[in-house]
């Protein structure tokens, strides 16, 4: 319900937030559709969680996306998860369907559409992940069920141990673990097709490390998807071109993360083209 020709508002909310890029991405859609809807940044402070979903009901938000440090902490506020959100432990997609509030996860799908996208088809591929935080949580999630056989390594090897064990059941055969050791990873990279960085390293201001083990060579026949967005050319792309070896870059996911979260939210097709120039200026203007 909602009043005749009036605004309909969408946003994000996390802490911070000011260095978004997807009211840029979102805004330029909705324009481009002729919708009269806004998104706004909500910057909330994580004792006030609670208080801010409650408000997506109170304000009649069509929903919000959802960002670092809260996409578990929403979760008891939501009138219902979504198997997948539930899988991977974290909403980054709040929907308000009257009055109820959804939780989603759109960042396993945004991962498979980008990766697709780039040429990538992962059902059969052996791939290896990087990272065991939020963002690898959903990469491997997309990678099982999509039928890919997923290897693991992470710097903090406890971490790994516990995302592998969340995933168990996902795929037909649960991610395998490689320790965090340039033998090891070099072992497994002469095998896998597929090399995700799902960690920060790489990422503005320290952006000449690379988040293998020192001594790596990256083998040509690999394709390489760095999820870090900042700079868009990170140190391990620059080594996978080097290397003769497939670099992709981690706006896909961004983009299509949004775009996935714009056609719940609208029920329209996502305007890729626009959403994705729009990411693309912001990106060089920040
Ligand atoms: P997100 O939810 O964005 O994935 P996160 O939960 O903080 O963020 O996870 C960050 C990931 O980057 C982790 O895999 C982390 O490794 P640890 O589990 O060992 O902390 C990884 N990471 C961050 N800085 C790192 C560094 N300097 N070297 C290696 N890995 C790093």
């Amino acid at each position: 319900m909602s009043e005749q020709g009036a605004p309909t508002y969408v946003g994000l909310i996390g802490w911070p937030v000011a260095h978004s890029r997807s009211p840029a991405m979102h805004n330029a859609a909705f324009r481009a559709l002729g919708l009269n809807w806004h998104y706004l940044l909500l910057p909330v402070v994580p004792e006030d969680v609670g208080d801010a979903v409650r408000g997506i009901r109170a304000l009649r938000f069509a929903g919000c996306n959802v960002t670092v440090p809260h996409k578990q902490a929403v979760v008891p506020f939501l009138d219902e998860v979504s198997p997948t959100a539930r899988a991977i432990g974290a909403v980054n997609t709040i929907l308000n369907r009257d009055g109820r509030l959804m939780g989603e996860n759109t960042d396993a799908e945004g991962f498979l559409r980008a990766l697709r996208e780039a040429g990538f088809e992962p059902r059969g591929q052996q791939a290896l992940v990087i990272g065991a935080g939020g963002a690898a949580r959903a990469v491997v999630y997309a990678l099982l069920r999509a039928g890919a056989n997923v290897w693991l390594t992470n710097r903090t090897q406890a971490r790994a141990i516990a995302l592998a064990e969340a995933m168990q059941g996902v795929g037909h055969t649960p991610p395998r673990l490689v320790p965090f050791a340039r033998q090891a990873v070099q072992t497994t990279l002469e095998t896998v097709s597929l090399l995700v960085n799902a960690t920060s390293v790489g990422m503005v201001p320290h952006t000449e490390a690379v988040p293998l083990p020192e001594g790596v060579r990256l083998p040509a026949h690999l394709t390489v998807n760095d999820l870090v967005y900042t700079p868009r050319q990170t140190r391990l792309l620059r080594l996978t071109a080097d290397a003769g070896a497939r670099p992709v870059d981690g706006v896909g996911m961004l983009l299509h993360q949004g775009a996935a979260a714009f056609e719940q939210w609208t029920g329209h097709p996502a305007p890729l083209d626009v959403m994705r120039a729009a990411l693309e200026d912001a990106l060089r203007h920040s």
